[in-house]
Protein backbone atom coordinates (compact mmCIF):
# COMPACT_ATOMS: atom_id res chain seq x y z
CA UNK A 1 0.00 0.00 0.00
CA UNK A 2 2.89 2.38 1.12
CA UNK A 3 5.01 1.36 -2.05
CA UNK A 4 2.00 2.03 -4.47
CA UNK A 5 1.33 5.33 -2.67
CA UNK A 6 4.81 6.06 -3.19
CA UNK A 7 5.28 5.31 -7.03
CA UNK A 8 1.88 7.80 -7.37
CA UNK A 9 3.27 10.42 -6.07
CA UNK A 10 7.02 10.50 -7.71
CA UNK A 11 4.39 9.78 -11.01
CA UNK A 12 2.81 12.54 -10.00
CA UNK A 13 5.32 15.30 -8.87
CA UNK A 14 7.47 15.80 -11.78
CA UNK A 15 4.06 16.39 -14.15
CA UNK A 16 3.11 19.20 -11.74
CA UNK A 17 6.10 21.05 -11.36
CA UNK A 18 7.10 20.79 -15.21
CA UNK A 19 3.82 21.37 -16.66
CA UNK A 20 3.81 24.89 -14.62
CA UNK A 21 6.68 26.13 -14.39
CA UNK A 22 6.64 30.22 -12.57
CA UNK A 23 7.75 31.28 -15.89
CA UNK A 24 5.48 29.42 -18.14
CA UNK A 25 2.32 30.63 -15.58
CA UNK A 26 3.67 34.31 -15.94
CA UNK A 27 3.85 33.87 -19.63
CA UNK A 28 0.31 32.36 -19.89
CA UNK A 29 -1.11 35.29 -17.57
CA UNK A 30 0.71 37.74 -19.78
CA UNK A 31 -0.45 36.50 -22.72
CA UNK A 32 -3.60 36.88 -21.81
CA UNK A 33 -3.73 40.05 -20.74
CA UNK A 34 -2.23 41.20 -24.01
CA UNK A 35 -5.34 39.61 -25.81
CA UNK A 36 -7.94 40.95 -23.46
CA UNK A 37 -6.48 44.46 -23.62
CA UNK A 38 -6.27 44.48 -26.92
CA UNK A 39 -9.56 43.18 -27.64
CA UNK A 40 -11.09 45.89 -25.05
CA UNK A 41 -9.01 48.91 -27.18
CA UNK A 42 -10.19 47.54 -30.24
CA UNK A 43 -13.81 47.51 -28.91
CA UNK A 44 -14.12 50.82 -27.05
CA UNK A 45 -12.64 52.61 -30.28
CA UNK A 46 -14.95 51.11 -32.29
CA UNK A 47 -18.25 52.24 -30.79
CA UNK A 48 -16.80 55.32 -30.10
CA UNK A 49 -15.62 55.93 -34.15
CA UNK A 50 -19.18 55.04 -35.01
CA UNK A 51 -20.90 57.07 -33.02
CA UNK A 52 -19.26 60.40 -33.77
CA UNK A 53 -16.42 59.29 -35.80
CA UNK A 54 -12.40 60.40 -35.15
CA UNK A 55 -13.85 63.69 -33.51
CA UNK A 56 -15.25 61.50 -30.87
CA UNK A 57 -13.12 58.46 -30.50
CA UNK A 58 -9.87 60.91 -29.45
CA UNK A 59 -10.98 61.94 -26.29
CA UNK A 60 -12.18 58.67 -25.60
CA UNK A 61 -8.82 56.96 -26.73
CA UNK A 62 -7.36 59.73 -24.27
CA UNK A 63 -9.36 59.18 -20.84
CA UNK A 64 -10.00 55.07 -21.74
CA UNK A 65 -7.00 53.97 -22.79
CA UNK A 66 -5.07 54.73 -19.71
CA UNK A 67 -7.90 52.92 -17.40
CA UNK A 68 -8.11 50.04 -19.30
CA UNK A 69 -4.39 49.92 -18.82
CA UNK A 70 -4.64 49.79 -15.28
CA UNK A 71 -8.05 47.85 -15.08
CA UNK A 72 -5.93 44.68 -17.16
CA UNK A 73 -3.17 45.31 -14.92
CA UNK A 74 -5.11 44.64 -11.42
CA UNK A 75 -7.57 42.35 -12.75
CA UNK A 76 -4.35 39.91 -14.45
CA UNK A 77 -1.75 41.17 -11.60
CA UNK A 78 0.69 42.39 -14.04
CA UNK A 79 1.21 45.96 -15.31
CA UNK A 80 0.63 46.19 -18.87
CA UNK A 81 0.68 48.97 -21.24
CA UNK A 82 1.51 49.86 -24.96
CA UNK A 83 4.27 52.09 -26.15
CA UNK A 84 6.12 53.06 -29.54
CA UNK A 85 9.30 54.21 -31.17
CA UNK A 86 7.00 57.00 -32.43
CA UNK A 87 4.67 57.77 -29.48
CA UNK A 88 1.85 59.54 -29.14
CA UNK A 89 0.89 59.06 -25.41
CA UNK A 90 3.47 56.17 -23.94
CA UNK A 91 7.02 56.40 -24.41
CA UNK A 92 9.33 53.63 -24.21
CA UNK A 93 11.90 53.13 -21.09
CA UNK A 94 15.20 52.10 -22.14
CA UNK A 95 14.65 48.11 -22.16
CA UNK A 96 11.56 48.72 -23.96
CA UNK A 97 13.35 51.09 -26.83
CA UNK A 98 15.70 47.75 -27.35
CA UNK A 99 13.27 45.68 -27.86
CA UNK A 100 11.23 47.28 -30.69
CA UNK A 101 14.83 48.28 -32.63
CA UNK A 102 15.28 44.14 -32.90
CA UNK A 103 12.00 44.01 -33.83
CA UNK A 104 11.83 46.99 -36.55
CA UNK A 105 15.43 44.41 -37.64
CA UNK A 106 13.65 41.19 -37.38
CA UNK A 107 10.79 43.22 -39.94
CA UNK A 108 12.77 44.49 -41.81
CA UNK A 109 14.48 40.86 -42.67
CA UNK A 110 11.14 39.76 -43.11
CA UNK A 111 9.49 38.48 -40.50
CA UNK A 112 5.79 39.18 -40.06
CA UNK A 113 4.24 41.83 -37.39
CA UNK A 114 2.32 38.98 -35.36
CA UNK A 115 5.46 36.96 -35.13
CA UNK A 116 7.57 39.69 -33.01
CA UNK A 117 7.65 38.44 -30.09
CA UNK A 118 10.06 38.89 -27.16
CA UNK A 119 10.23 37.37 -23.45
CA UNK A 120 13.27 37.42 -20.78
CA UNK A 121 13.00 36.93 -16.86
CA UNK A 122 15.15 40.21 -14.93
CA UNK A 123 15.75 40.52 -11.36
CA UNK A 124 13.17 43.85 -10.34
CA UNK A 125 13.30 45.08 -7.26
CA UNK A 126 14.92 41.86 -6.06
CA UNK A 127 11.97 39.64 -7.64
CA UNK A 128 12.39 37.34 -10.59
CA UNK A 129 10.00 39.01 -13.34
CA UNK A 130 8.79 38.43 -16.29
CA UNK A 131 9.20 40.95 -18.65
CA UNK A 132 7.01 40.52 -21.99
CA UNK A 133 6.74 42.58 -25.31
CA UNK A 134 4.22 41.85 -28.42
CA UNK A 135 3.97 44.06 -31.27
CA UNK A 136 1.25 45.41 -32.46
CA UNK A 137 0.87 46.02 -36.51
CA UNK A 138 -0.96 49.29 -38.14
CA UNK A 139 -4.29 48.58 -39.77
CA UNK A 140 -6.52 50.73 -42.46
CA UNK A 141 -8.73 52.19 -39.80
CA UNK A 142 -5.75 53.56 -37.77
CA UNK A 143 -4.65 54.87 -40.47
CA UNK A 144 -7.40 58.31 -39.45
CA UNK A 145 -5.16 58.64 -36.30
CA UNK A 146 -1.72 57.50 -37.02
CA UNK A 147 -1.83 57.66 -40.94
CA UNK A 148 0.04 60.16 -43.23
CA UNK A 149 -3.01 62.16 -44.64
CA UNK A 150 -4.93 62.79 -41.49
CA UNK A 151 -8.01 65.52 -41.84
CA UNK A 152 -6.20 68.75 -40.38
CA UNK A 153 -9.43 68.79 -37.67
CA UNK A 154 -8.60 65.36 -36.40
CA UNK A 155 -5.12 66.54 -36.29
CA UNK A 156 -5.73 69.55 -34.21
CA UNK A 157 -7.49 67.80 -31.83
CA UNK A 158 -4.83 65.12 -31.58
CA UNK A 159 -2.05 67.82 -30.65
CA UNK A 160 -3.72 69.59 -28.50
CA UNK A 161 -4.37 67.05 -26.24
CA UNK A 162 -0.60 65.42 -27.13
CA UNK A 163 1.45 68.34 -28.22
CA UNK A 164 4.32 66.14 -28.28
CA UNK A 165 2.96 63.49 -30.75
CA UNK A 166 4.93 61.51 -32.89
CA UNK A 167 2.55 59.09 -33.42
CA UNK A 168 1.71 59.94 -37.54
CA UNK A 169 3.17 59.30 -40.97
CA UNK A 170 2.33 55.21 -40.65
CA UNK A 171 1.72 53.04 -43.30
CA UNK A 172 -1.00 49.68 -43.62
CA UNK A 173 1.12 47.09 -42.55
CA UNK A 174 3.63 48.91 -40.45
CA UNK A 175 5.08 48.63 -36.67
CA UNK A 176 2.55 51.12 -34.57
CA UNK A 177 4.04 49.98 -31.55
CA UNK A 178 3.99 47.20 -29.19
CA UNK A 179 2.13 45.42 -26.08
CA UNK A 180 4.67 45.35 -22.81
CA UNK A 181 3.78 43.29 -19.65
CA UNK A 182 5.93 42.67 -16.89
CA UNK A 183 4.67 39.84 -14.72
CA UNK A 184 5.89 38.68 -11.21
CA UNK A 185 6.96 35.38 -10.73
CA UNK A 186 5.28 33.35 -7.87
CA UNK A 187 7.54 31.70 -5.86
CA UNK A 188 8.34 28.12 -6.72
CA UNK A 189 6.46 25.42 -4.78
C1 LIG B 1 -9.63 57.98 -33.19
C2 LIG B 1 -8.21 58.09 -33.32
C3 LIG B 1 -7.38 56.83 -33.21
C4 LIG B 1 -7.47 55.69 -33.97
C5 LIG B 1 -8.42 55.41 -35.10
C6 LIG B 1 -6.43 54.82 -33.50
N1 LIG B 1 -5.72 55.41 -32.49
FE1 LIG B 1 -4.09 54.66 -31.53
N2 LIG B 1 -4.06 56.21 -30.29
C7 LIG B 1 -4.94 57.28 -30.32
C8 LIG B 1 -4.77 58.10 -29.15
C9 LIG B 1 -5.54 59.37 -28.80
C10 LIG B 1 -3.73 57.50 -28.40
C11 LIG B 1 -3.18 57.92 -27.03
C12 LIG B 1 -3.95 57.18 -25.94
C13 LIG B 1 -3.52 57.52 -24.53
O1 LIG B 1 -3.60 58.71 -24.16
O2 LIG B 1 -3.12 56.60 -23.81
C14 LIG B 1 -3.32 56.32 -29.15
C15 LIG B 1 -2.31 55.48 -28.74
C16 LIG B 1 -1.93 54.33 -29.40
C17 LIG B 1 -0.87 53.43 -28.97
C18 LIG B 1 0.00 53.59 -27.73
C19 LIG B 1 1.40 53.99 -28.02
C20 LIG B 1 1.55 55.49 -28.15
O3 LIG B 1 1.74 55.94 -29.29
O4 LIG B 1 1.44 56.21 -27.14
C21 LIG B 1 -0.85 52.40 -29.86
C22 LIG B 1 0.11 51.22 -29.86
C23 LIG B 1 -1.91 52.65 -30.81
N3 LIG B 1 -2.54 53.83 -30.52
C24 LIG B 1 -2.22 51.80 -31.84
C25 LIG B 1 -3.33 51.94 -32.66
C26 LIG B 1 -3.76 50.94 -33.62
C27 LIG B 1 -3.06 49.63 -33.87
C28 LIG B 1 -4.89 51.43 -34.21
C29 LIG B 1 -5.77 50.74 -35.25
C30 LIG B 1 -6.30 49.44 -34.87
C31 LIG B 1 -5.16 52.74 -33.63
N4 LIG B 1 -4.20 53.00 -32.69
C32 LIG B 1 -6.20 53.57 -34.01
C33 LIG B 1 -5.87 57.53 -31.31
C34 LIG B 1 -6.28 56.62 -32.26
Amino acid sequence: MKLRALVLASLLIPITVCADTPEQAAAQKSQEAMKEFGMTLKATLQAAMKEGGAMQAIPVCHTEAPKIAQQMSAKHGVDIHRTSLKPRATPPTEWEMAVLEGFEKDKAAGKPVAELVWKEVVEVDGKPTLRMMKAIGTEDVCLTCHGAAIDPAVMAKIQALYPHDRATGFKAGDMRGAFSVSAPLAAAQ
